[in-house]
């Protein structure tokens, strides 16, 4: 077993992409509060992995042979190499003159975006490090590129608002999380899906509504998304080697998943109501939006998807909510009894949730999917 975490930054950075990495690691103005921020590792935060990158690298994918090839040839092609670059779309941002409770919802959802999407670059570019099997360090250093784009790119929009998040000073001081490869699948393959559909809902509805854009970087998530869609795809592929991954009590573990990152993701964006506000979207509206679009998506390689229409979902995701709002009270003002009841309530809501019966269905014998959103 080998899970010693990483070192040294130039281990992450030596990607293609490493001047735009190294050019957003620089300290600027006001960066240390951002790094702050990015270092919290509660429930609600974007956490930094490691796993046993010697089980990964064991992986043969001869079995998929076809459908991988095809997802490596599509990523090599990079056709997003050009993408992530400030051009005339990018629109002055009056940040000086922001509603200020929206200027500090926007920027907690664009440091907590970066931490996430640095989250994936570290993971993906140490398993590049650690591997000699080429197929897994190929697809690994492919979306360890196209990661570091993505964090690169949100703290140059941060950047123009004075602030940045120290990304190599993460690296080396952000607390790991040790994840089992295959809770790493889960995990993961969920994060690049249900990024995918968090980005495509929200670029959707600006087009719609192109009122309601109040800053130029959603005008790249459409492109953006679609790098998330490949890595999601690698993912259901990295599953399918592995029948036993999805099936039997790994059921639970699927449906454990899928009810902490819906719930965790509702609770999240319901602490952003301005930022929500100046997009226009309802919140409860979006994440319907979301799951439903996630869930439909899963079925290429998860059995179950859990129903988000049943009567105890919505109540109960609203309860969860509710008990975090007050345990933030609770522990800001030091109340102990209030914080344990807070605790429990959140717990409660959990439980309900992830026992409400799954939906079930047949898993296609082709897994590969285009984003179609
Ligand atoms: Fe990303
Ligand atoms: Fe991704």
């Amino acid at each position: 077993m080998n899970v010693q975490t990483p070192k040294h930054t130039a281990d992450i950075t030596d990607a293609e992409e490493s001047l735009k990495l190294q050019e957003a690691q620089q300290v600027v103005v006001d960066s240390k509060a951002a790094t702050e921020v990015a270092m919290q590792n509660t429930l609600l935060t974007p956490r930094f992995y490691t796993t046993d990158f010697d089980e990964l690298d064991a992986i043969d994918v001869s079995g998929i042979r076809e459908e991988w090839d095809a997802l490596i040839a599509q990523m090599v092609a990079d056709p997003n190499k050009g993408h992530f670059k400030k051009n005339e779309d990018w629109d002055h941002v009056d940040w000086d003159n922001m509603e200020p409770e929206l200027k500090k919802e926007f920027i907690d959802f664009l440091i907590s975006s970066c931490t996430a999407e640095f989250s994936g670059c570290v993971l993906y570019k140490e398993m590049k490090r650690r591997g000699n099997n080429k197929d897994i360090t190929q697809l690994f250093q492919l979306m360890a590129r196209d990661e570091a784009r993505h964090a690169g790119f949100i703290n140059d929009a941060l950047r123009e608002a004075g602030v940045a998040v120290n990304l190599g000073f993460l690296t080396q001081k952000k607390k790991y999380t040790y994840f089992r490869p295959k809770f790493i699948y889960y995990a993961t393959y969920l994060s690049e899906k249900i990024g995918y559909a968090r980005y495509i809902t929200i670029f959707r509805h600006l087009q719609e509504h192109p009122e309601h854009r109040f800053h130029p970087i959603f005008k790249w998530f459409e492109e953006w998304c679609n790098d998330e869609f490949s890595h999601g795809e690698a993912f259901a592929l990295l599953m399918k080697t592995d029948p036993k991954l999805t099936q039997g009590r790994n059921v639970l573990w699927i449906k454990f998943f899928l009810t902490a990152v819906y719930s965790t993701m509702y609770v999240r964006d319901h602490q952003r109501p301005a930022f929500h506000k100046a997009l226009g979207v309802d919140p409860d509206w979006y994440a319907h939006e979301v799951f439903t679009k996630t869930s439909k998506l899963t079925e290429q390689i998860f059995p179950i998807t859990v129903d988000i229409d049943h009567q105890r979902w919505q109540p109960n995701l609203e309860k969860m909510q509710k008990a975090n709002a007050d345990l933030a009270i609770a522990t800001k003002e030091g109340k102990f009894f209030a914080k344990i009841g807070a605790q429990a309530r959140a717990v409660s809501a959990f439980v309900s949730l992830f026992t409400i019966p799954v939906k079930k269905h047949k898993v296609p014998a082709v897994t590969r999917l285009e984003p179609s959103y």
